[in-house]
């Protein structure tokens, strides 16, 4: 056939896959035309509809530069990461939940002594955050790496300061035998995701507010365990209930206890109040390693 209507159309681009040798690539690619096919039918696209999408996902792309990834605020932000997350680690397996890595995450971060103070010259409420790293069964996980991040106690991440591109409120902390970790970090507060783009935009249109609630983020990892990518949420922050990008999970949710001035944990003595936080993180085993007999 050379000629198509509006429902043969469909049948027509994935019979150009027929030569196409690799499966999976297959499935998706096919599964995808037909959704978007439906997509088109099912709201009767116009033109000017087509042509703003087109500028829409144009403008996202111009919008990513090496500091900024707008694609994964916009997939963040229609709820697919989570999604994703969702399906490909399920909760209830007696593991620390997986959420969203966000747009905000850089690579090499310096690994740092346990104690250390990550956001040393970073506006914010200190905090003082400290557990272990398990297995399934609840056994330590000695040199278990935490790669954490977050923005200031403001709700700015460094990448958003302009200026120098020196990190803050990163690091990499890792436990020692007894599975412990512990480092100072400040309170991070609720923020907007970035709304001066696209996805700002869209946001807008939607009639939906741009804030995620207060969190920390962290991939925590170990040898022979599947890392996992996560965050601590701060009980009680605006927002929890409409994170907007659905990464919340209540298994995440910690207590950050006040204190007023004094010695903090780490026996320093303290000026103004501060937080401790205690949450502990289990791994599961990498069950591709298992069936390897690594
Ligand atoms: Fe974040």
């Amino acid at each position: 056939m050379r000629e198509f209507d509006e429902t043969s159309i469909t049948q027509a681009v994935i019979g150009r896959l027929s030569e196409c040798d690799d499966p999976r690539f297959k499935r998706v690619v096919t599964s995808l035309i037909g959704h978007l096919h439906d997509f088109v039918r099912d709201v009767d696209l116009t033109e000017p509809e087509w042509f703003a999408a087109i500028q829409f996902l144009t403008d996202v792309g111009n919008t990513c530069t090496d500091k900024r990834q707008e694609f994964i605020l916009l997939s963040d932000t229609l709820g697919v990461s989570v999604l994703i997350i969702t399906l490909n680690h399920p909760a209830d397996q007696g593991i620390a939940e997986s959420t969203v890595m966000g747009p905000f995450y850089r690579e090499g971060a310096s690994e740092l002594p346990r104690g250390s103070n990550l956001a040393e010259g970073v506006k914010g409420e200190p905090t003082f955050y400290s557990g272990r790293v398990l297995d399934q069964d609840g056994r330590p996980l000695d040199n278990a790496l935490l790669d954490i991040w977050s923005g200031d106690g403001e709700g700015n991440y460094d990448l958003q300061m302009g200026g120098d591109t020196k990190m803050k409120a990163r690091g990499k902390i890792r436990t020692d035998a007894e599975g412990r970790y512990w480092f100072r970090s400040i309170r991070p507060t609720f923020y907007p995701v970035p709304t001066d783009g696209p996805v700002g935009r869209m946001l807008l249109k939607m009639g939906r507010h741009p804030y995620r609630p207060g969190h920390i983020h962290m991939i925590v990892s170990a040898p022979e365990h599947l890392p996992v990518t996560t965050h601590l949420f701060v009980a009680g922050s605006q927002y929890l209930d409409s994170d907007a990008v659905f990464g919340m999970k209540e298994s995440l949710v910690a207590k950050f206890e006040r204190h007023p001035p004094g010695i903090g944990p780490n026996g320093e003595r303290m000026d103004t109040p501060f937080y401790t936080v205690n949450y502990d993180f289990r791994l599961g085993p990498d069950s591709k390693l298992a069936t390897r007999g690594v």
